[in-house]
């Protein structure tokens, strides 16, 4: 894999997209004052990560905010913004008005990417109407689709429009490789990148016995890389996929900023990949 290819992959519309991002859940909910983790951010974005995911629902509003504060001052061709609807308000009644919620919380005139967060009551057929009509309309440059398994997807390429659908988002890390089995390949053959959330398990803690074990460990102190780093590094391993760790620690940011720069050889990712292996038979989509 060359340098270019390791820092960003195509999408179906043609244009390019970050493989690294920052995602924001639970952050400017107070867990840490805001000026640290503004700081977080745009240790990020000084280190070259220009790929902010963040959502409406995030502490309803709270993160984009913060986005937003984190953002003023750089320059918006050097940003990569992806935010999420609501599935209830993704549709003809709401969509719009969500949007420029989003925009006017981040301060920003479009987003990179739109994505329905996970399906809801809206059919699936509305949602691409108002997701293209915020595309003509120069709202948004392109969409996505979240926690959407492989009929789910199956459904929505079938769609008039549907095929305009640039990413999905979903859970996936070292310890969950379920859609390795059926979604991962499906969605490469067409060009769809896997976005990764919980790249990192939550720091662990969505998978008893991940951080702490043998093979990483061992991966870690061979490679000189953090445990977490290993994470990213197994994630970021598979080519169609973008990552978006969330930190609020700019020490922990800059340690995810520097893994692209420093791959796990294929020994390596053996090695994890025997330790936790993926399963051999179709699982349903694990979410958080
Ligand atoms: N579409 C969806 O339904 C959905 C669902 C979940 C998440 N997401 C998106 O995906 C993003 C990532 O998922 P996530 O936030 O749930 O979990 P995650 O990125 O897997 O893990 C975040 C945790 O890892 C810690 N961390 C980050 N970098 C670290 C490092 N280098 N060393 C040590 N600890 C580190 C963070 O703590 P510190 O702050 O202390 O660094 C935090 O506790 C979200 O923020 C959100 O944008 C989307």
């Amino acid at each position: 894999m060359d340098d270019a290819n390791k820092l960003q992959i195509e999408l179906p519309d043609g244009s390019l997209i970050p493989r690294l991002g920052m995602g924001t859940w639970y952050l400017g909910e107070g867990r840490r004052p805001q000026d640290v983790e503004i700081e977080a951010l745009r240790a990020g974005l000084d280190a070259g990560i220009q790929l902010i995911d963040t959502a409406e629902m995030y502490g309803e509003g709270e993160a984009e905010r913060l986005v937003g504060r984190a953002i003023a001052g750089y320059r918006r061709e050097n940003l990569y913004l992806v935010s999420k609807v609501y599935p209830h308000n993704a549709g003809r009644a709401h969509l719009r008005e969500s949007l420029e919620a989003s925009l006017d919380r981040l301060g920003t005139d479009h987003l990179d990417m739109y994505l329905l967060h996970w399906r809801g009551p809206v059919l699936l057929a509305e949602t691409v109407a108002c997701m293209q009509d915020a595309v003509s309309e120069g709202l948004i440059r392109r969409w996505g689709v979240s926690n959407f398994n492989l009929t789910d997807m199956r459904e929505l390429l079938a769609l008039d429009g549907g095929a305009n659908c640039c990413v999905d988002q979903v859970l996936y890390h070292l310890g969950s490789r379920g859609i390795e089995v059926d979604l991962m390949p499906w969605l490469a053959e067409r060009h769809i990148p896997v976005m990764a959330y919980c790249p990192l398990a939550q720091a662990g803690n969505l998978r008893h016995g991940l951080v702490d074990s043998a093979a990483v460990q061992k991966v870690a102190q061979e490679h000189g890389f953090t445990p977490m780093q290993v994470l990213l590094a197994f994630v970021l391993h598979q080519p169609s996929v973008i990552a978006i760790p969330r930190s609020g620690s700019r020490e922990h940011t800059l340690g995810n900023a520097a893994v692209p720069q420093s791959s796990l050889t294929d020994e390596e990712f053996e090695e994890l990949s025997r330790a936790f292996p993926a399963p051999n038979h179709p699982v349903s989509l694990d979410m958080e």
